[in-house]
């Protein structure tokens, strides 16, 4: 059964194009042999991650994920069996927000930074499916 799991977090420290890197290395190594796809998206400190796949291969991969140190302050924000995936075409897609993404932010948020603690899973989830459908994140497979 597909599923679509939604979570936000904040760096441990301050995030790096490096620390970026490592990260999609290992997902867009792991996450295709298991059939796993999604988005991340971060600003200066925040990462915002949507999964998709298998519900046990999700699951799975969140637990892994939520146990690194190199983030904290987890917080699941949505999570729903799907009839069919909205980031299909991304083994791990990646999309850093800044100021110049400001009306986008203002319109699902109250101010101009990537706040997700602040709104609803929804409106985040709504906020990525307009970035990749506005072809504004970038590692395609
Ligand atoms: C914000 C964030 C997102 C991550 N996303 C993934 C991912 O989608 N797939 C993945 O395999 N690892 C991801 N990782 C890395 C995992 O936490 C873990 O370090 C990696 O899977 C290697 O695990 P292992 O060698 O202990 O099995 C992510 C890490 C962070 C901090």
């Amino acid at each position: 059964m597909l599923v679509r799991l939604l979570y936000v977090s904040r760096c441990s420290s301050n995030i790096t194009p490096d620390l970026v890197e490592a990260v999609l290395k290992s997902a867009r190594k792991t996450n295709p042999p298991l059939g796993l796809t999604g988005l991340l998206c971060h600003s200066d400190n925040v990462f915002l991650q949507v999964l998709e796949g298998d519900r046990d291969q999700v699951n799975f991969l969140y637990n892994k994920i939520a146990k690194d140190p190199r983030h904290k302050d987890l917080c699941l924000l949505h999570y729903e069996p799907i009839m069919e995936r909205r980031f299909s075409g991304w083994a791990m897609g990646q999309v850093s927000l800044s100021q110049t993404h400001a009306a986008l932010l203002l319109k699902y948020g109250a101010k101009p930074q990537l706040d997700p603690y602040a709104i609803s899973g929804r409106a985040s989830l709504a906020m990525l499916e307009e970035l990749i459908s506005s072809a504004q994140a970038g590692g395609r497979s």
